[in-house]
């Protein structure tokens, strides 16, 4: 989400003529987007504030202004704090506000100081956006926002707000948008897109199957799900649409009933499984994902095991797991039974051992198959370039710039736990 929002206020302050630069040094506004939902995430932002205050400092000795502006959720959170801590900081704005940067870049006035940015608008940010266009051939979509959910440990809620969809026939048109400007894939995004209830449709579902009707969008991709809300029209859509990807990044958290009470996560183990067996049911090759939190409060060495239970279970393509990190704010962080950090580390080493065994299984399963790869940037090496198969494994072949933004059927010869290799038996015709 965070960089489907950099590239909206991107194109937002395209509108006063601004357009995006590598170098710094040439830069007249320094854009910083910021992430809250772990600490690690978010003490991030200050030694990258220290750098780029050194570029501003270096353009100010060479008589050139330079606006840092600071973004997202770390705004959201606290962005009173954030300009006490961050002197170099002129602009903060929060993630429902960025369509306001045109607006505050023009009206920043050194002499009247700094300005923080962070209320939950009335207006959707989205109806004052300019039109957005294809970033490469593989784009983002925003479209739904927020969580009312209230996970105990989660942030989300409280920075992003809570959940707005953005109408069916606004989703569609900026789809069209992107494929008329070059996108042969989307991936919907949304804190729980799976939760989608706007206008024009009756869920998510309903939008995935417009979709497929777009011309030239040969990909659609959605995350990130909340298991309970899963509905069987998302569900059947995966047997239904061939343009959708057989993926599903579905976040269970943790394998243990009480450690997910504790979350306020609202569904159990069992259910969860079902959810998966339904996926599979209708689309058995589909690859699975999740998000997992070790040592929340009160996590026994039983309920870690329950963790390491599921994981061997559903057996992954993927995954992201975490120890759990105390946020301001939030229940969790003041939950009486924390969890010893050696602990923490202890079991995610050993879940995440686990996930990345499952991960070279799933990418060494493909070995010897053909499968369509979306080229979508250069490889490190001389003649190389690299995409995506539509379980979502990076993959790289031998091939040029041509191929760029092409779907190509790949023969994988070799794989690891992080990504595949391969050779291009045919650039598939446009
Ligand atoms: N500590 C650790 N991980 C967290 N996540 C969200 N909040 C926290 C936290 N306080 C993880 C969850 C979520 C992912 C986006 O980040 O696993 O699914
Ligand atoms: Fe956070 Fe996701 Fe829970 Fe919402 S559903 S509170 S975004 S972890």
């Amino acid at each position: 989400m965070n960089m489907y929002d950099s590239a909206r206020m991107r194109d937002a302050l395209g509108f006063l003529g601004y357009q995006e630069t590598d170098r710094k040094e040439e830069a007249d506004i320094l854009l910083l987007n910021t992430c809250h939902i772990r600490e690690k995430a978010s003490e991030k932002l200050f030694s990258e504030v220290g750098r780029m205050n050194e570029v501003k400092q270096a353009r100010k000795a060479k008589g050139l202004d330079t606006l840092l502006i600071v973004a997202g959720c770390v705004v959201q959170a606290g962005g009173e704090e954030l300009l006490r801590r961050a002197h170099a900081v002129d602009i903060a704005v929060g993630p429902q506000n960025y369509h306001r940067l045109p607006e505050l870049v023009t009206k920043f006035n050194r002499k009247k100081g700094r300005v923080v940015v962070a209320d939950f608008p009335a207006e959707s940010k989205f109806d004052f956006l300019p039109e957005t266009r294809a970033t490469g051939a593989s784009c983002f979509l925003a479209v739904q926002e927020g969580c009312d959910h209230f996970c105990s440990y989660c942030v989300v809620p409280y920075t992003r707000g809570c959940e707005y969809s953005r109408p069916a026939d606004e989703i569609l048109a900026e789809a069209r948008r992107l494929v008329e400007t070059g996108a042969k894939e989307i991936m919907l995004l949304g804190q729980n897109v799976n939760g989608w209830h706007g206008e024009g449709a009756r869920d998510l579902g309903d939008i995935i199957r417009m979709m497929a009707d777009i011309q030239g969008l040969e990909r659609i991709r959605y995350t990130t799900s909340y298991p309970s809300e899963m509905t069987d029209n998302i569900i059947t859509a995966h047997r239904d649409v061939p343009q959708l990807m057989p993926y599903i990044h579905l976040p269970i958290q943790s394998g243990s009933d009480a450690v997910l009470k504790a979350m306020n996560r609202q569904y159990t183990v069992r259910e969860y499984l079902d959810i998966v067996d339904r996926f599979r049911a209708v689309r058995p090759d589909i690859a699975i994902s999740s998000d997992f939190i070790v040592g929340f409060p009160g996590e026994t060495d039983a309920d870690f095991e329950g963790t390491m239970d599921v994981v061997r279970q559903v057996q992954y393509a993927s995954s992201f797991s975490f120890k759990f990190s105390a946020r301001p704010g939030t229940p969790a962080s003041l939950m009486k039974n924390q969890i010893d950090e050696r602990i923490k580390t202890e079991r995610l080493m050993r879940l995440q051992e686990l996930l990345l065994s499952q991960q070279k299984a799933f990418n060494v399963a493909t070995v010897g198959k053909t499968l369509d790869v979306l080229m979508i940037e250069k490889g490190r090496e001389k003649g190389q370039i690299s995409g995506y198969t539509p379980y979502l494994q990076n993959t790289h072949v031998e091939g040029d710039k041509s191929n760029l933004g092409q779907i190509v059927t790949v023969r994988i010869t070799g794989a690891t736990a992080t990504s595949l290799s391969g050779e291009i038996i045919n650039p598939k015709a446009d």
